[in-house]
């Protein structure tokens, strides 16, 4: 069976994870698509031209779309649909500051994407995350395992460069770990990190690990304030084409993502930044592990946070 990813939103962060997801060379087709005219007809013109260099035989096709659906018919039948559409931040604003306009956005791009993709494993980036997760899975009615976002993959991987940059040491020697909402009530969780296997606390003071975990939670804002006009996208696309990636190997790995959450740690009917064994099926199921009692209230605290916002977004 062929297998076709499609990246709504040919910005920033699509146009990088269709790129990211050609070169893995594990797709047939990705489809880029977005509003404005030629765009991701142009970028996907620019990307094919790359594919005798690097060495990869995906095919890109670009496809503009209108509001209404037309141009979805080239997104027929795909595996797994990447949904980037929408505003950025810009310096100054909240990621709560896009939710009017970015929730009409992926409204449309959902129920399109439902139609000409019904059986599809949706993952969505747009801002604010946890809401327009919990929007995409209203406006397709799919099953909640088929729905989920990208956020806790690029906030870990922040906590885990500023980790590994504090001590000098490899990315690759350093785990961490944050869950909760891809906001103010982001869950950095101290207590599973470790470099080369030793606790996190062996080696920085609290001061310093506090430091860090500021440092993640406000590490979008840190890229936006440096860029002026928009918002990060390298690590962003990395850890969406990943589980792009899991979905369509059906891997079983387990990744922090947004997903939907019934009873782990307590806490039921939301969706919420937790790690998730991810494969064909989508979010194949949530893995509670073990945390101390204060990250359970933070996560907890969190929960109550976004499911406020998540219940606002049925009527937009
Ligand atoms: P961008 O402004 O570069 O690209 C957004 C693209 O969406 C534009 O090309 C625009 O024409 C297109 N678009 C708007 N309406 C559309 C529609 N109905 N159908 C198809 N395309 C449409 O912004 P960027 O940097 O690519 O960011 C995209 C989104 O991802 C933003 O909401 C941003 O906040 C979010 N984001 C989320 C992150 C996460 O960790 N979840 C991290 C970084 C960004
Ligand atoms: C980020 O965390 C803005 O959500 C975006 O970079």
């Amino acid at each position: 069976m062929a297998k076709k990813v499609t990246v709504v939103g040919a910005g920033f962060y699509g146009s990088t994870t269709a790129l990211r997801l050609a070169e893995y060379n594990i797709f047939d087709e990705v489809v880029l698509t977005d509003i404005v005219e030629g765009k991701p007809e142009g970028l996907a013109l620019d990307m094919n031209q790359s594919r005798s260099i690097e060495g990869f035989e995906t095919k890109i096709t670009g496809a503009t779309t209108t509001a209404e659906g037309a141009g979805y018919e080239k997104t027929a039948n795909s595996d797994v649909v990447v949904i980037t559409a929408g505003l950025p931040r810009k310096p100054g604003m909240s990621r709560m500051d896009l939710i009017g306009v970015n929730a009409g956005i992926v409204r449309g791009v959902a129920e399109n994407i439902a139609k000409h993709s019904p059986n599809a494993v949706i993952i969505v980036v747009s801002n604010p995350l946890d809401e327009m997760t919990a929007l995409a899975q209203l406006a397709t009615n799919f099953p909640k395992n088929r729905v989920m976002g990208q956020a806790g993959m690029l906030d870990t991987a922040r906590f885990t460069n500023f980790v590994a940059e504090k001590l000098g040491v490899e990315v690759g020697s350093v785990k961490t770990l944050t869950l909760g909402s891809h906001g103010d009530t982001m869950v950095p969780v101290p207590s599973r990190c470790t470099v080369n296997g030793d606790p996190l606390s062996e080696k920085l003071s609290q001061t310093e690990i506090d430091e860090l975990v500021d440092r993640t939670r406000n590490g979008g804002a840190e890229v936006v304030a440096l860029l002026k006009t928009g918002s990060a996208y390298y690590a962003p696309s990395a850890a969406a084409a990943r589980m792009a990636k899991a979905v369509i190997e059906d891997s079983g790995a387990v990744m922090p993502v947004c997903a939907w959450v019934d009873g782990e740690y307590g806490i039921s009917g939301v969706y919420l930044g937790v790690e998730a064994e991810i494969g064909k099926s989508g979010i194949r199921k949530v893995v509670e592990s073990k945390l101390t009692d204060g990250e359970v209230a933070s996560l907890k605290a969190a929960a109550e946070a976004v499911r406020a916002k998540q219940a606002d977004v049925k009527d937009m």
